[in-house]
């Protein structure tokens, strides 16, 4: 990204920005084997990803003994809410924890960029106790500090300072499981996903999403208004709408974090040979693109991110080069990018495409710069192996959809 681009970006979204940094806290914790257990979660939970593409941030970490009052107890979903909140957006170094203000102040939480977090739980009190100590509770009101500083750990100023802290921070209601809800068609078609929901079922290709759940699942779902801009899907063969639907998800976790600081190339399941039906990304501040070759796709929401599931919205039908692109297929490819455009490639020009509605696109506002397609998607250099190693942990697939869809449906509700 360009340095420009950067601080265009600041100007427009000040304090949840990602830019990719230079840190690397998985490199940083295995320097120390007290933090092993730790550690290892952030990189199940993929939050290493996530605080690795973000600066001015602080971790507060948990040593092995004190990690296991949560290791092995909860699921990872909530494990993942847990450690997101002893993720501070903001560089409290031992000498700034010393110097706070009024001696208490409330910090964000990564736990309060998932949009998930009611009410004051994704922030986290700080407060300077007599004594040289330092406690951290939850924000919401009637919370104890219930841990406290006892060493530092790592400092990068400002971009990323590492602490040791005595207990989790638990804020109301984290630890508790969510009510049983197993209906991703059900979670789909309430996010305006509907037309996608429905080929998932009539196709049987949401069987396949589901048998992939254990080592990973990351759904691409595009909004119905998606469907109204793209060529004749009906002129597809059966197998090809299978292929197409296949497209919309990666056999892994990859939440957004993820896919920010992704330079690889990214196989689907459809992916049937190197260099067939794959993806790659790019960012735009704190927004991510897909790409096909054919046309940049954005995530426009996150409907669900419960390890080791996650489900996208995205603005734009992936269109494989394979079923849509160079050769005279089914249906003629859509816009090729023209590089030196300053609008972004995702807004179609009222010229071309002659969607039937004519209704302004659901998008929000212009991101600062163009996601091109050339950038990313020519540029194979390694190819990624990105089969999820990580299936140490093994859950039933039913059991995680009934655990997972809860927390969204419940969130969309409210
Ligand atoms: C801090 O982050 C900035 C922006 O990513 C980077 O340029 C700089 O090198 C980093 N500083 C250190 C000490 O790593
Ligand atoms: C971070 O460090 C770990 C352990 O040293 C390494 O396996 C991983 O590839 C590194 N990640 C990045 C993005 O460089
Ligand atoms: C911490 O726990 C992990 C497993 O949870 C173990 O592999 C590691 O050896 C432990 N490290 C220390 C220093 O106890
Ligand atoms: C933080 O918690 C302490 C102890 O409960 C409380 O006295 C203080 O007012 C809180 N700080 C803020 C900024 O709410
Ligand atoms: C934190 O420190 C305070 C002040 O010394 C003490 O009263 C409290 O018990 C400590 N809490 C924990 C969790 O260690
Ligand atoms: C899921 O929801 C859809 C519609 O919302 C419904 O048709 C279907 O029967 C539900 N499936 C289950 C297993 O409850």
């Amino acid at each position: 990204m360009a340095a420009s681009q950067v601080f265009c970006l600041l100007a427009f979204t000040l304090p949840l920005l990602a830019v990719v940094s230079g840190h690397n806290i998985t490199q940083i914790l295995s320097e120390s084997p007290e933090y092993s257990s730790f550690n290892s979660y952030l990189s199940q939970t993929k939050l290493s990803d996530e605080i690795n593409s973000r600066n001015t941030i602080t971790v507060l970490v948990l040593n092995n003994d004190t990690m296991s009052s949560l290791a092995g107890k909860h699921p990872l979903s909530v494990i993942k809410t847990a450690l997101s909140l002893l993720v501070l957006l903001d560089y409290y170094d031992p000498l700034k924890l010393h110097k706070i203000s009024q001696g208490t102040t409330l910090t964000t939480t990564l736990y309060q960029t998932t949009g998930r977090a009611a009410g004051n739980t994704g922030f986290v009190n700080v407060t300077d106790l007599k004594g040289g100590k330092i406690g951290f509770g939850s924000a919401a009101p009637g919370s104890k500090l219930d841990s406290n500083y006892t060493k530092s750990v790592k400092q990068i100023p400002y971009n990323i300072s590492v602490l040791e802290i005595n207990a989790p921070i638990i804020a109301p209601g984290i630890l508790t499981a969510p009510a049983p809800s197993n209906n991703m068609t059900a979670l789909l078609e309430k996010a305006g996903c509907k037309t996608f929901a429905s080929m998932l079922v009539s196709s049987g290709v949401l069987k396949t999403y589901e048998s992939t759940v254990e080592k990973g699942l990351t759904v691409f779902a595009p909004s119905d208004e998606a469907f109204r801009d793209v060529p004749d899907l009906t002129k597809l063969t059966q197998a090809e709408v299978v292929s197409l639907l296949e497209y919309h998800a990666l056999g892994e976790y990859k939440p957004k974090g993820s896919l920010k600081i992704n330079k690889n190339v990214i196989s689907t399941l459809a992916t049937n040979g190197a260099g067939k039906y794959d993806l790659t990304t790019s960012t735009s501040g704190d927004d991510v693109f897909l790409h096909t070759g054919v046309g940049p796709s954005r995530l426009a929401d996150t409907l669900v991110d419960e390890t080791p599931v996650v489900i996208f919205k995205v603005d734009k039908i992936l269109l494989p080069a394979e079923l849509f692109g160079k050769s005279p297929s089914p249906a003629p490819a859509l816009e090729p990018v023209s590089a030196p455009t300053p609008i972004p490639a995702e807004h179609p020009s009222p010229a071309k495409s002659p969607p039937p509605v004519i209704a302004p696109l659901p998008v929000k506002s212009s991101p600062p710069a163009p996601p091109t397609e050339v950038a990313p998607s020519d540029s194979p250099t390694s190819s990624e192996n990105s089969h999820a190693k990580n299936a140490a942990f093994h859950v039933n697939s039913h059991a995680y959809f009934t655990a997972l869809f809860t927390l969204a449906a419940t969130s969309l509700l409210l």
